[in-house]
């Protein structure tokens, strides 16, 4: 059965640790809903993995519909949060708008990334009837200005603006909030103050669920693989000894292992 938002608060409560993964495609998406993963996430990170880009920020709308629509058609249980991409909330309006765009192409919910600053549009956004999952710590869609990806939360300063974010996005409405690249320590007293569930990536054991980038998980992106993620297959090593194998038996005209 499909999955609806409930389903958040439920397991916070029954201390039910939340699966998600990302995917991009029909094949990946119908594989992982078929593994039981609460959460699809069709993340901007498909800039790097799936379209070649050094970083999510060139990402636009119509990359996110694409590729929604593409996972949808391969679910029948998971719930699917697709990100706003950068530039795809310049006003609370275009935000309500994207994401029902988002939603029309078959999302259940839009992430969006960022505190405060996000509130007005995380407003239209609920306003709409939409649910939202926020993402505090590390911000990808802004990694240029940062000049790169550290942790975050190490300073009192730092740790005190992250819950004071956090908080107010609860107050918001976000049913569920992505920790990136948080400080251990600032991750658990995130997780025990939020009534909602937190989500972690490179933040350590104490998030309520965990996610990563599927390609990370199956091997698929051979060039660069974050410290935090464990690599439990090698479907990159597997792509290229099929493909040898099938040039080998091309080239030796029939002899051998059939095409
Ligand atoms: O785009 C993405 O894949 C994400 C995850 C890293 C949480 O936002």
């Amino acid at each position: 059965m499909k999955k609806s938002a409930d389903f958040l608060l439920e397991a916070k409560r029954d201390s039910r640790k939340i699966a998600c993964l990302t995917a991009y495609d029909y094949p990946t998406a119908r594989l992982l809903d078929g593994e039981d993963l609460d959460i699809l996430l069709v993340g901007d990170s498909l800039g790097m993995v799936v379209l070649g880009h050094p970083d999510t920020t060139s990402v636009r709308m119509d990359d996110m519909l694409h590729h929604t629509r593409a996972v949808a058609r391969g679910v029948a249980q998971a719930w699917i949060v697709s990100d706003l991409p950068a530039g795809s909330c310049p006003s609370p309006e275009a935000a309500a708008e994207n994401s029902a765009r988002l939603i029309e192409a078959g999302a259940d919910a839009v992430k969006i990334e960022g505190g405060r600053e996000c509130l007005r549009m995380i407003e239209a956004i609920r306003g709409a009837g939409i649910q939202v999952v926020g993402h505090l710590g590390m911000l990808p869609q802004r990694v240029v200005e940062e000049g790169g990806y550290r942790i975050k939360g190490r300073s009192d300063s730092e740790a005190e603006r992250m819950m004071d974010d956090a908080k107010a996005l609860e107050n918001a409405g976000v049913a569920a909030i992505v920790l990136e690249l948080v400080y251990p320590p600032v991750t658990e007293q995130l997780t025990s103050m939020l009534r909602i569930p937190t989500i972690g990536i490179g933040s350590g054991p104490a998030c309520d669920g965990q996610i990563l980038v599927i390609h990370d998980v199956i091997g698929l992106f051979p060039w660069f693989r974050p410290k935090f993620a464990t690599a439990r297959a090698d479907v990159a090593g597997e792509i290229r000894r099929a493909a040898a194998e099938f040039v080998q038996a091309t080239r030796s005209g029939g002899k051998g292992k059939p095409l």
